[in-house]
Parts: structure tokens; sequence; C-alpha cells
């Protein structure tokens, strides 16, 4: 058991398909405790459900939108109430209007532009800000990131640059929180069948194509995504902080891929 006697915070699973679920099972299958967060009234019943699957109750299910401060310090609060410390922070969650994942990204609005931004990118600084008090020393973040942060995934627009901001609050957040041993990285995953992931316009025509043109002629398992986190969230790591980590079958070595 990599993770006995520490405590877990996950935000946000929606459903069974959720990184965030696949996070939440293989934490708790090597003794971690856990705080399970959830977006929403329309994802609470899903939370509830799947956290019966867990082989011990969960310490709190947390209600938080990231858009909102309140639900922040609330929060902060249930954690600090039920006199735990944190050692694992995951930040599993994103937000672009649909528009955005359809339309050129030359057409992205001001308000679009900010709300993906806010919820997809500047939410992780807010979660560390609001639980770093609430923190072990040693502790360790994460946050999921894809590739358009860094190459033009057409349709993943707004979302790619909100990535890119996300991985750069990263390294900024490991220098700012490094002192006290806190580590921050981040997964960048492959494609996965996901509720966000089908948001994105062309997004299952972009997993066939992606299976063919990664290295290992596969796509990824919300399982591998989870065993990275695992990695990142245990010892094993201790040295490891404001990286991302591609968890991808190898897609982004690819410079020219022939066709099969
Ligand atoms: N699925 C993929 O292909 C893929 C690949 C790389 C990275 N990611 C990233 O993984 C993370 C998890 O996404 P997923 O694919 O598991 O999809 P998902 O739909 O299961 O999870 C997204 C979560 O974001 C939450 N969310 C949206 N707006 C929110 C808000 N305002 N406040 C709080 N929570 C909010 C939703 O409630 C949901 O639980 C995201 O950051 C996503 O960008 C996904």
């Amino acid at each position: 058991m990599l993770l006995e006697n520490k405590v877990a915070a996950i935000f946000n699973p929606a459903n069974k398909r959720s990184i965030a679920w696949a996070i939440a099972q293989e934490l708790d299958a090597q003794g971690a405790q856990l705080f399970l967060g959830y977006q929403n009234e329309r994802t609470k019943g899903n939370v509830e459900k799947l956290a019966e699957e867990l082989t011990k109750p969960p310490l709190a299910l947390i209600p938080l939108d990231v858009t909102d401060d309140e639900q922040l310090a609330n929060a902060a609060a249930v954690i600090k109430q039920s006199s735990h410390n944190l050692d694992i922070l995951v930040h599993s969650l994103a937000f672009a209007p649909r528009e955005c994942l359809e339309k050129p990204f030359l057409e992205t609005s001001r308000e679009a532009f900010a709300m993906a931004m806010d919820i997809s990118a500047y939410s992780l600084t807010a979660l560390c800000h609001s639980f770093s008090p609430l923190m072990n020393d040693g502790a360790s973040i994460m946050a999921m990131s894809y590739f358009g942060a860094e190459k033009v995934i057409p349709n993943y627009n707004v979302m790619g640059v909100a990535k890119a901001a996300l991985e750069a609050s990263v390294r900024y957040l490991a220098y700012d929180l490094g002192p006290r041993q806190i580590r921050v990285n981040a997964i960048s995953a492959g494609p996965l069948n996901t509720l966000a992931a089908r948001g994105v316009s062309g997004f299952v025509d972009m997993l066939d194509l992606y299976k063919e043109r990664t290295p290992l002629k596969r796509g990824i398992s919300g399982e591998e995504v989870a065993r990275t986190a695992l990695y990142l969230a245990s010892n094993l790591s201790s040295g490891v902080t404001g990286e991302t980590i591609y968890v991808d079958a190898g897609y982004n070595i690819m410079g020219l891929t022939e066709e099969r």
C-alpha cells in the first residue's frame, strides 16, 4: 500500500468514466482516505453512488463549483473541521462553452475565453491557495492537461490556451510551494471518452486517428492515467515537481506519421 494513512481530495468526478474517478479508485486501493468533490446537484447523485464502490467510505463529499468563492471557502472549512490535513490534491476539472469547441478559435468571445480560463486554469491556483494551509508538508498536487496546450488540435481551441495556462500555473505553484516540499505536477493524458471530451467537436474521429498514430498503436485507459497519478501522489516521485508527464501512448514524441 503506497498511500497508507494519506488523505486525498479529488475534484471533481462526474461519472464512472471521469479521470477523477479512475484516480479515486487507484488512490483508495492503495490505502488513501478520500474527500470527493462534485460540481453541483446534477452530479451529486452519481458521486454518491460511485463512493459506495470505494473500499472505505469517503471522509466527506464536498460540493465545489470552482467559480464560486463561497463554495471554495466552504470546501476548505469542511476539510478543516474533519481535522485531517491533506497529503494529495487532485485537480481534474475543466470547462469551455460548447461553441468554442466547434467554431474556429478566431471567433472566441471575451466572455467564453474568460470562463474557460477561470474554470480550467485559474481554479488550480484558487484550490492551492485555499487548501495549502490545510496541507501537510511534502504533499502532492496534480492537475490534468492535454497536448492541445502545446500544439494545435483542431476544435480544442480555447481549451488548449487554458491548458497552456494550467501547465504554466503548475510550474509557478511548484516554485511557491517547493520550500514546504509540496510538489505540483501535471499529467498530460491522451484522449479518453469522457463527458468533457465528447464536448469537443469531432472527438470520436480523433480518438480513432490517435490510435493509429501513437508508437504503442493504441489509445490509453483511465487506469493508466490513474497509475501515473499514484506515482505522483506517492513518495516514488519525491524528487519530481513542476513537470508535465505524458500518459499518451507516446503520441507527443511523433514528428511525422506514416499511414499504414
Ligand atoms: N478525457 C480526455 O480526453 C482528457 C484528456 C486530457 C486531459 N483531460 C482533462 O481531465 C480532466 C477531467 O476531465 P474528464 O475527461 O475526466 O471529464 P469529466 O467530464 O468526467 O470531468 C470534468 C469535470 O469537470 C467538472 N467541472 C466543470 N465545470 C466545473 C466548475 N465550474 N466547477 C467545478 N467542477 C467543474 C465537471 O463537473 C466534471 O466533473 C479535465 O481537466 C480534462 O480537461 C481529459
